[in-house]
């Protein structure tokens, strides 16, 4: 295990849509939060993204826009690692690795898997099988010491930790059993339509999320629109107010208060007012970094510097990391 003068975070994030309100409430805005006092390595998971079918040159656009979002959001790319998950070889290699020490039965338990294979039965990859082992190969890599993440990622984690256990146990302390950091708040953000479901990025219905870079017209439009409950009241309930209960999150994890403080700020409001009310704080929150993002966006050659550079770092601790497995499992080295 390597030295380390600070404790390391590893996070990533599939270049598989348009990153979501819930992507920036769950994680991004956390990532921000956390790069003084850890040192911090943040990955575009581009290889992830494969499970499903994507167009190319979508995905090589997404790639960059992932990357100019990370920036958008507050990262100072010279203070962390910023890189795409592919230009790093050593994230496959792991994976084939660790795909040894992980057994079928845990992986065919991952909610995930099973939501993904429902929802494209026309193509049940053992990409989307093993996705976890790759993901415990991205953590495991840097020997990260906490992952941020929002509350769908925590199977994979615990998953991560289990695997990374093991090894420990067989071969003696190689990896850093990482910890997940889960916000209190936003981890879990719903569907703006049908709140029992995840704000998903990759939802065919564009009236279920806010896109991080949307414009403000249209992010007011859909709170406009979004479903809200019977009853009159603003009250946190999930089982019996889902809509409700979701915009009371948002709005509290955007403007950083508590879910009663909200309760009791609009608790003689009527639900159109307080629609009106989430969408404003939204809004506010996001244009700064629609404003940065449409800043760098077109400049691929600074993103691409910024890409080699994240990419030289980040296979420099990656190619140790992997270099000590091969060797401890009983691989000749050149
Ligand atoms: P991904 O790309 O689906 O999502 C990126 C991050 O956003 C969080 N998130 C949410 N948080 C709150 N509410 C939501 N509705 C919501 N939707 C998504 C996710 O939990 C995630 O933190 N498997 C990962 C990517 C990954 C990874 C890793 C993460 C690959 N390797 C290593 C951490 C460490 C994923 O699909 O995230």
């Amino acid at each position: 295990m390597g030295d380390k003068a600070k404790k390391r975070i590893f996070s990533g994030v599939q270049p598989s849509g348009h990153l979501t309100l819930g992507n920036y409430l769950g994680a991004l805005k956390n990532f921000a939060i956390l790069q003084d006092e850890y040192d911090c390595i943040y990955c575009v998971v581009d290889l992830h993204s494969l499970t499903v079918r994507q167009n190319p040159e979508e995905l090589r656009q997404r790639s960059y826009s992932v990357l100019a979002l990370y920036i958008a959001c507050g990262l100072d790319p010279e203070k962390n690692i910023l890189f795409i998950q592919s230009h790093v070889p050593a994230h496959s290699e792991l994976a084939w690795v660790l795909g040894c020490y992980t057994y079928m039965g845990e992986l065919g338990r991952m909610t995930q898997f099973k939501e993904k294979s429902s929802k494209h039965s026309e193509n049940i990859n053992s990409g989307l099988f093993t996705y976890p082992v790759l993901m415990a190969s991205d953590i495991l890599l840097y020997n990260a010491d906490l992952v941020p993440v929002g509350d769908d990622q925590k199977q994979h984690l615990e998953l991560t930790r289990d695997v990374a256990q093991r090894f420990n146990n067989i071969y003696g302390e190689t990896f850093v059993v990482p910890e997940p950091y889960i916000p209190k708040q936003g981890a879990r953000i719903m569907s703006l339509q049908d709140p029992e479901k995840k704000m998903s990025k990759s939802d065919e219905n564009k009236n279920n999320f806010i896109s991080i870079i949307e414009e403000p017209n249209s992010i007011m439009k859909k709170f406009k629109k979004a479903v809200t409950d019977s009853g009159a009241e603003i009250i946190y309930d999930e089982a019996n107010k889902p809509g409700i209960s979701n915009l009371i999150s948002i709005y509290a994890t955007v403007t950083g208060k508590a879910i009663h403080e909200v309760e009791k700020e609009f608790e003689n409001s009527r639900y159109g007012e307080f629609k009106m009310a989430v969408g404003d704080a939204v809004v506010a929150k996001l244009t700064p970094i629609r404003i940065k993002y449409n800043e760098i966006i077109s400049d691929k050659d600074y993103l691409d510097k910024i890409l080699r550079n994240g990419a030289e770092r980040a296979e420099e601790i990656a190619s140790k990391t992997l270099d000590e497995v091969y060797r401890k499992i009983g691989l000749v080295r050149p």
